[in-house]
Order: structure tokens, then sequence, then C-alpha cells
């Protein structure tokens, strides 16, 4: 990395900045120094920060950076992990990242996923109507995991409750370190070990799933030298799917807590279209803090507003930064559907799931399904429930990542409309 033209932060290293900052520490500075990139130092390495635009593009385009060793270990681990699509560059990356799209980025998926969603979701709003009061975020992530299992048609061999707590670890435990995140860690192995039994049984016939389900399509799905995926990269990608599906739990809470906290858009949003609950559920993904950045590291040397960067450079885009950065959307603190944002864009401006183009770059094949998960999410709590949220705290602290609120979003006295 040599100096060009971009700002330098002052001060030897970073990271407790950031630490302290979280989902504000790169655009705090872009700010401050009146510049949309500067460079920075993080856990004792020098690394370029940057928003907006260009920088996604910067990021997505071209294939120039890896996402190997660009986030720390024990956030690989528990989310992507070795062996995954994310850790795949070039024409490897494109084969594997095929087997994504062909199943999740279809009509048919979309539709099928959010069928069983709403089906699981009022199933357990039957019993939800005997308690006193439910913590949506539990029961979301339960009922995310029942959906995504059957779709998948994986064998019910483990109580869903226990899975969903499984996958809820490796997502709540990716921004810290310590002890927690070593029990993560180890809880996430034994869950890669069940799933590459199960693995190994279909593919020694010992376990029957029909051959036509997404079980079977990722099971024996090859890599471009013709060979299925190994045991541990087969088990690896099932969790990327199962695990990232129960993730949306978090988006669902947001998206009750913006219908609390947006009384005006709830009224308008009874009886309406598929499209007016998609552009609620975008600026929700825009406004609420999830992903805060991503990093890369560069696989070539090339410019970038003078500045050069050299093979293995760090770069890291601000994925929450760029989503409220005020040239991209004014007033970007405001709640406002009438936006109307789409992932179908594919743009590098709104980009809370990642930039570019989800079939070929290293954007999220999951956002059709998590956004039409979260309309659903909205419609049932618009028109199919009345429910009240009792006194509890629902700030969003900024410095934690993953943010979310304690209480987890209380709902009592609830009832199912027929
Ligand atoms: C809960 C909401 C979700 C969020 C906030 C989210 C966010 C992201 C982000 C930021 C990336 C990284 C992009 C990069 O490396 O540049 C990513 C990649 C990925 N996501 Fe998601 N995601 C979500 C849901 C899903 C779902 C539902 C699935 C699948 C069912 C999924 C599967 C993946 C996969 C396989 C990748 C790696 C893509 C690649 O490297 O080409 N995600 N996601």
């Amino acid at each position: 990395m040599r100096s060009g033209s971009l700002p330098r932060l002052k001060g030897f290293d970073h990271t407790i900045a950031f630490l302290h900052d979280g989902y504000e520490f790169v655009s705090r500075r872009c700010d401050r120094l009146n510049s949309d990139a500067f460079l920075a130092r993080l856990m004792l390495q020098k690394v370029v920060c940057a928003r907006g635009e260009d920088a996604a593009q910067l990021f997505y385009e071209g294939g120039r950076f890896t996402r190997r060793g660009a986030m720390p270990p024990t956030t690989m681990r528990l989310l992507q992990d070795l062996g995954s699509v994310q850790q795949l560059d070039g024409a490897a990356h494109r084969h594997r990242k095929a087997m994504f799209v062909r199943l999740l980025m279809g009509a048919d998926a979309e539709q099928q996923i959010t069928e069983l969603f709403r089906g699981e979701w009022r199933n357990a709003a039957k019993e939800w109507s005997s308690r006193p009061s439910i913590v949506l975020f539990d029961q979301a992530n339960v009922i995310l995991t029942k959906t995504i299992c059957r779709w998948m048609q994986i064998p019910a061999s483990k109580p869903y409750a226990e899975l969903a707590n499984e996958f809820s670890s490796m997502i709540e435990n990716s921004g810290s370190a310590g002890f927690a995140v070593i029990l993560a860690l180890i809880r996430r192995r034994s869950t890669e070990r069940y799933f590459e039994r199960l693995v190994r049984s279909i593919r020694e016939g010992t376990a029957i799933v029909a051959t036509d389900s997404p079980l079977a399509y990722v099971v024996n799905y090859r890599d471009m030298d013709g060979s299925l995926l190994s045991e541990r990269s087969a088990a690896v990608e099932l969790i990327n799917i199962l695990r990232a599906t129960v993730a949306i739990g978090r988006f669902v809470i947001f998206v009750a807590m913006a219908l609390e906290q947006q009384p005006k858009w709830k009224e308008k949003l009874h009886s309406a279209d598929d499209a007016a609950y998609e552009h609620f559920a975008e600026e929700v993904r825009r406004l609420y803090p999830f992903f805060p950045v991503i990093g890369g590291r560069a696989i070539e040397s090339f410019e970038w507003r003078g500045h050069e960067f050299d093979c293995g450079d760090w770069f890291i885009l601000d994925l929450y930064g760029t989503n409220h950065f005020r040239r991209l959307f004014p007033e970007p603190h405001q709640f406002n559907p009438a936006r109307r944002l789409a992932w179908r864009t594919q743009g590098y401006d709104f980009i809370p799931q990642g930039g570019g183009d989800s079939r070929t770059d290293h954007r999220c094949p999951g956002e059709q399904i998590t956004v039409g998960i979260m309309r659903e999410a909205c419609r049932l709590l618009v028109e199919d429930m009345q429910y009240e949220l009792p006194e509890q705290d629902l700030t969003l602290s900024l410095h934690e990542i993953p943010a979310r609120p304690r209480s987890g979003v209380v709902l009592s006295n609830i009832r199912l409309n027929i």
C-alpha cells in the first residue's frame, strides 16, 4: 500500500475506536475528514476504509478483492467458514455461486418459502394467544428454522428449537470476542459434524431424500473439476443457507419495531399489495443496523482515487454507512418507504447485503427470500394479528455488533384474525 491522496487517521491504531463506535466508525470519520475514504490501522494492520457508491463498485466489480484473510477469523468461522462460496474467487466462485443462485433466486423458491413461512407463523400464533406474552425474536428464529428445513427437506432428526439455537448462536456471537465465542465455535463445529454425517449418509444411500429436493441438489452439486463438494464444504454450504435464513429473524423484529414506531405507515399498509409491503421491508433493511462492514484483500495491484493498492492490501467497505449516506439518501435517518428501494436494481448504493450483481459478484444471493419473508412477516403483523407491545427497552445500540433490542421485542395480548 503506497500513500496517495487519501487522508490518514491520526493515532497509531484505531481498533478501540472501531469497537467503541461500531456501526458508525467509518462514516463518523469520513464526515470529520470530509472524505469518503481514509487510511487507518485496525488490529495493527493498515486498512483503507470507505463508503459510498464508488467504493462499493470498486469492491464488487471486477473481482479485485478476495474475502480470504479479510475478516477476523472468528467472525469468518461463525458466519461463512472455510470451504464456503464466500472464500472462493474468480471462476471457482462463479461456479459455486451458481448453485445458490439456481436454488434461491427464482420466483418458485420465493413463493414456496414464503408460503411455508406464513403457515408456520399462523400455526405458532394460535398457541401465542394462550400465553400472556412472547419474545418475537425467539419465536421468529424457530419459525424460520422450521420453514427453511422443511423447504430444503432436511430430515427432522433434531428438534427445530435446538437447531434454531445453534444457528442463532453463530449470528449473535459473530461480532464478539472471549469465552462466548469459543463456546459458539465449539457448538458450530458440532453442527457442522451433524450436517457432514447427513451428507455422508445421503451419498451412501442410508438416508433417503427426494432427488429433486434442495437438500439433494446441494449434496450432489459438483465443483468445477467435476468432483462432489467435500463433506465439509457441502455441510458448510447447507449451514450457509439454513443459518442465513434464521438470521432474517433479526429483520423480522426490526419490521415489528418499525410498525410500532411508524403508526402512519402501519395504517397505510392495511390490504396493500406486495409492492407496498416490499418498499416497507426494503426501508427497514436500509435503516436498521445488521452487517456493519465487509472486508476484502486486494488480489492485484491497481490505483483508486490516486491511491496505489498492492496485492494483499486490506479494504473495508462501510455497508451501514453507505445505506445512511446523505448524498445517496436524503434525510438518511428518516424512515421513508416512499424511497421505493429494491434489491432488484443490483446497484452499489443500497447495499445492506452487499452490492453489484448477485449472480456473479459476492453480493448475497439470499436477498429475494429475505425481502419476501420480511414482506410476509409485515403482512402477518398488520393484517393477520392483533397484539400489543408492553413497556420494554427497544433501544438499538450502534456500539454492539450485531445490534438488537435487549427485549427481543415482546408482544402481548395476541389474537389471530381468522
Ligand atoms: C438475514 C439477512 C441477511 C443479511 C444481512 C446478509 C448479508 C450478507 C452479506 C453482507 C454478504 C457478504 C457479501 C460479500 O462478501 O461481499 C452475504 C453473502 C452471502 N449470503 Fe447473505 N445475508 C442475509 C441473508 C441470506 C440468506 C437468506 C441466504 C441464503 C439462504 C444468504 C446466503 C449468503 C451467501 C451464500 C453469501 C456468500 C455469497 C458470495 O460470496 O458470493 N444470506 N450476505
